[in-house]
């Protein structure tokens, strides 16, 4: 079963967006499964590695169109960019250094994370994106 379903809930209107935050959603969903199926330390790093990758290919994505329209917000933005990476790469740290096991808390950090981050700041650039014609 998904840990977190992508619906329409979660568009921003923006399609190559929304297609990377599909992305998104189904790596957590990856992780979930490894998690639950028990994989080793070797595949779950494998994917939490993916998983770090993508979203600082996403969050540049997110960034290039903030400096290619100017758009208003995109201080307070990319500071909640900056934060996950960090907590993100705090929490790779610790498990590559075995101090910490992947668990629930932290697929419901990550699922909570993006699910808030995109119905919360990131749809309010939905309108921005879509006036000056990026649909
Ligand atoms: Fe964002």
């Amino acid at each position: 079963m998904a840990f977190i379903n992508w619906d329409d809930s979660f568009s921003v209107n923006v399609t190559e967006i929304d297609r990377q935050h599909q992305k998104l959603v189904a790596m957590i969903n990856d992780l979930s499964d490894a998690m639950k199926q028990g994989k080793g330390k070797e595949v779950l790093g494998k994917i939490i590695n993916a998983l770090i990758d993508y979203t600082a290919t996403h969050f540049k994505t997110e960034e290039k169109y903030f400096n290619q329209f100017g758009y208003p917000e995109t201080v307070s933005h990319k500071k909640e960019h900056t934060a996950f990476v960090q907590n993100v790469s705090d929490f790779k740290d610790k498990f590559e250094n075995e101090k910490i096991t992947l668990s629930i808390e932290i697929m419901n950090f990550l699922s909570n994370w993006l699910r808030s981050h995109i119905k919360g700041v990131d749809k309010k650039y939905s309108q921005f994106f879509n006036e000056k014609g990026l649909k």
